[in-house]
């Protein structure tokens, strides 16, 4: 390993929906600090979420701070910068005075389903699908771009004029850390956009098009271990060097060392997420899944099929925050486990419709099954079930579309700490399920990234050396119980859709 005189570090960003972090991390992988915010969401309708841009941005120089204060490691000893990211959230901003145009609008947001049905009833879902690797839906960028240059006042002849930009989270950071000296993104957070060729590795003039997007707004796209510019003196005293990006999905994968094709992980945060690597194959799933980039290092392009949920670790939140069951999110495992079984009780968390691999955008949350033993603790354990259950369709859709017999998943994010979701998960899916040593995983990756391009570590293999297995769960539910569970949750999922 990297070793220079006087022990330098590599700095992650991660800037996620829930919070946003700085972590510090030397050459063995152990990450030596760590600082967070949470970050305020806005709901302004029913489905519609929106976050503060500047928000954003001040909370991450904050914990950028806080964390080279509490570990006594200063900018002079960081030896690069990775960001990782929310991924499709969309900010807008102005040329001249920096500022954004509106609100981010958060990958979440469903308000734009009047825009992707047009395309769909257009006849437009194969060609965005064969380009870009997605369907049309709100989740993606490009749609959220055409609402803002449409109902902002001024935005659209603003863009025309080439006096707007756009960027997802990791472009609004770099544009203002490097004080505003480099507009750019990572194959990764492009491929999200539904503006992006993933074949060509170019933005895509029919696409911008149909969306009404002007090319001068877009960032330059980059590879993930890169040079992105230097922070600016005025936030980071010796301003290190921006060397690696990737949306934070594609982050935990590389975090979780899924380098060959057939690798596979799930990340219970906010959503949740589970990425097959493919190689250099790019799968059209036939299922429901989307084809994304998953790894783009090194002039090499690996593809990952992906199923988004929308729903996971928030549903525990919303237990807490807004029906107040729970005062900590940590309460969750004791009371799921205080009850024999799910008692029939389902919860479907289609708060902002269904991700994968059902893809309903006006799909809407439901509780369903109660009777009048049903309590606290039953709402709660069908809410962690719900994660287990979402992520089995996922996983069945992506065997069959990948013709890919899993032998284990690699977990990582909050709730693959609860160990009941873990046990009922690997119950379900029939396999082990792997947490990893560092619950870190996307903000490694995003360190792994921006280290191996200035030689802090040499190469993956050293990586994957210094990889530390966590706590493994075995399947160990009777079959015919697994099978009354997953139909259960089907007919639940059935009442929820509304197509
Ligand atoms: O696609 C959205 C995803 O990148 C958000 O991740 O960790 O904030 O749930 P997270």
């Amino acid at each position: 390993a990297y070793n220079p005189t006087g022990g330098r570090y590599i700095m992650a960003l991660d800037s996620g929906t829930t919070s946003v972090r700085a972590v510090i991390v030397d050459e063995y992988d152990c990450i030596v600090a760590q600082a967070s915010r949470r970050i305020k969401t806005f709901y302004p309708r029913p489905g519609w979420v929106e976050q503060d841009p500047m928000e954003i941005l001040a909370s991450q120089i904050a914990v950028m701070m806080e964390v080279q204060f509490k570990s006594g490691i200063h900018s002079d000893r960081i030896a690069a910068i990775g960001i990782t990211n929310q991924r499709e959230t969309t900010v807008v901003w102005d040329r001249d005075s920096g500022l954004p145009v509106h609100n981010a609008i958060v990958w979440q947001c469903r308000r734009t389903s009047e825009i992707t049905d047009a395309l769909i009833a257009d006849g437009m879902s194969d060609i965005i699908r064969d380009k870009t690797g997605l369907m049309p839906d709100p989740y993606f960028s490009g749609t959220k771009i055409k609402w803002i240059l449409d109902s902002v006042d001024g935005a659209r002849a603003a863009a025309d004029a080439g006096e707007l930009m756009f960027g997802t989270i990791d472009t609004w950071l770099i544009y203002n850390l490097t004080g505003g000296m480099v507009h750019a993104t990572d194959y990764t957070n492009a491929s999200r956009t539904m503006l992006f060729n993933i074949h060509t590795l170019e933005w895509d003039d029919e696409l911008l098009e149909l969306l009404d997007v002007p090319r001068s707004m877009l960032p330059e796209v980059k590879w993930s271990s890169d040079d992105y510019g230097s922070v600016s003196n005025e936030i980071m005293t010796y301003g290190p060097s921006i060397t690696g990006v990737a949306g934070d999905q594609q982050a935990s994968l590389f975090g979780h060392c899924c380098f060959r094709p057939g690798c596979t992980k799930n990340t219970y945060g906010t959503g949740c997420f589970m990425l097959m690597n493919t190689g250099d194959t790019c799968v059209k799933s036939e299922r429901g899944l989307v084809s994304t980039i998953g790894i783009a290092l090194d002039g090499k392009i690996s593809y990952a099929l992906e199923g988004s949920i929308f729903h996971a670790g928030a549903t525990i939140q919303w237990l807490r925050d807004k029906l107040g069951l729970l005062s900590s999110t940590k309460e969750a495992a004791d009371l799921c486990k205080s009850l024999e079984d799910n008692g029939g009780c389902y919860l479907v968390p289609a708060f902002s419709g269904l991700g994968a691999p059902w893809w309903d955008p006006d799909a809407r949350g439901l509780i369903c099954g109660l009777t009048g033993a049903a309590d606290r603790a039953t709402i709660v354990r069908a809410a962690c079930e719900s994660m287990a259950y979402q992520s089995f369709d996922v996983l069945h859709a992506m065997q069959l579309d990948a013709g890919v017999q899993l032998e284990i998943l690699s977990v990582d994010g909050g709730a693959s700490r609860n160990d009941f979701i873990m046990q009922f998960q690997a119950d379900l899916l029939r396999i082990p399920v792997e947490q990893t040593e560092n619950v870190e995983t996307t903000a490694l990756g995003a360190a792994y990234l921006a280290g191996l391009a200035v030689g802090y570590w040499e190469d993956l293999e050293e990586l994957e050396q210094n990889r530390v297995p966590g706590r493994r769960f075995e399947p160990q539910m009777a079959e015919g119980e697994v099978a009354r569970n997953l139909s259960g949750w089907h007919s639940a999922v059935d009442r929820a859709r509304s197509r």
